[in-house]
């Protein structure tokens, strides 16, 4: 399945479930400004779930383009980590809340896209018996379904206000026979990874540290756009898992890829770095940081940011000359950037 078939399958499974399409909006989130970027889908419903502003519906459903640089330096080293990239999501302004949640998404993950159940692996807060057990009468085995802390299951602003409260997320082993057994949930593995974070708004956070209860309980979901999409493509739809799942494996990437290498005269070959670095594995990494910030430049200028001296300008500046840094490793003297 093509990616943009993947997007439409998405936004139009939750109109069929009563969400109003809602486009993306721009990466510079004037209307928040606790972010230099818009870091996720829920940000735009922000002020809709502190009960600031009202909407015409309850329900919404978006694919959001998102900035974030908290991992840059992972960007290009992994298969999975990028600065720009699309969230997918659905959201509940006060109405539905973690039944319909999680029963959307496993409808929509299992039936829809047909991921292999027998690969998937569940997440919840600590103490959130209610997900676990609308996790269980869906029909998944108690130990498929994993209990964490705050850090991996508690989502919110951090040192920020804002909405926030537990979530559930679902994780996908990526290994050739896919018999890790949750071993590998939240291990900073490329070979299982969380696809979908399901939060479940109960809190406004503040900056303090300390929460109040919202008037209302609220649904954001985000799903990793391209990691679906990897795990879709890479896999030959679901069928063949020996090779390595990688998000620049996917028609997002491959046209810019394709691009590199006439202009390099270098070969892709989708290599991860190992410890002491092979000239491939150099090569590769190259190419995955200009694929991935030749798009967050792309789409920022678009949305009317600049690489420029002050503020989110210089971040975009500092990621336009990490690209072109990578180039160096491929061979370009000139610039080459802009033919990209
Ligand atoms: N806000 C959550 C996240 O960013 C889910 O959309 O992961």
């Amino acid at each position: 399945m093509k990616t943009d078939e993947i997007r439409e399958k998405y936004l139009s499974f939750y109109e069929t479930k009563g969400h109003t399409r809602c486009e993306s909006d721009v990466l510079v989130p004037t209307w928040d400004p606790s972010v230099l970027f818009t870091p996720a889908g829920m940000n735009p419903f922000k002020d809709h779930f502190l009960g600031k502003v009202k909407l015409d519906f309850t329900r919404a459903t978006s694919s959001q383009k998102c900035l974030r640089t908290g991992d840059i330096d992972n960007v290009g080293r992994t298969s999975y980590h990028h600065t720009f990239f699309e969230m997918l999501g659905n959201f509940s302004v006060g109405e539905y809340f973690k039944e319909e949640a999680i029963g959307y998404a496993w409808e929509f993950i299992t039936e829809s896209l047909k991921l292999p159940k027998d690969r998937l692996w569940i997440t919840v807060y600590l103490e959130d018996d209610e997900a676990f057990d609308m996790w269980r009468r869906i029909g998944l085995p108690e130990e498929r379904i994993s209990r964490w802390g705050e850090k991996e299951n508690f989502w919110g602003p951090v040192g920020a206000e804002g909405p926030c409260g537990p979530c559930s997320e679902l994780h996908i082993d990526l290994t050739p026979e896919g018999d890790t057994k949750g071993s590998l949930v939240n291990a900073d593995s490329g070979q299982c990874i969380e696809i979908w974070n399901l939060v479940f708004i109960q809190y406004n956070a503040n900056p303090d540290g300390t929460f109040v209860p919202l008037a209302a309980r609220h649904v954001d979901t985000g799903m990793g756009f391209e990691r679906v999409a990897a795990v879709m493509q890479s896999t030959n739809g679901f069928s063949d898992f020996s090779r390595p799942v990688s998000n620049y494996d996917t028609d997002v990437f491959s046209p810019i890829f394709a691009e590199l290498e006439k202009l390099s005269g270098k070969k892709y070959a989708a290599t991860l770095p190992g410890p002491g670095q092979t000239g491939q594995e150099k090569t590769d990494t190259a190419f995955r940081v200009i694929g991935d910030h030749i798009r967050t430049l792309s789409f920022s200028i678009a949305d009317g940011i600049q690489p420029g001296n002050t503020d989110r300008n210089y971040v975009l500046r500092r990621i336009l000359r990490r690209a072109v840094r990578y180039g160096r490793t491929l061979g370009f003297h000139e610039p080459f950037f802009f033919k990209l």
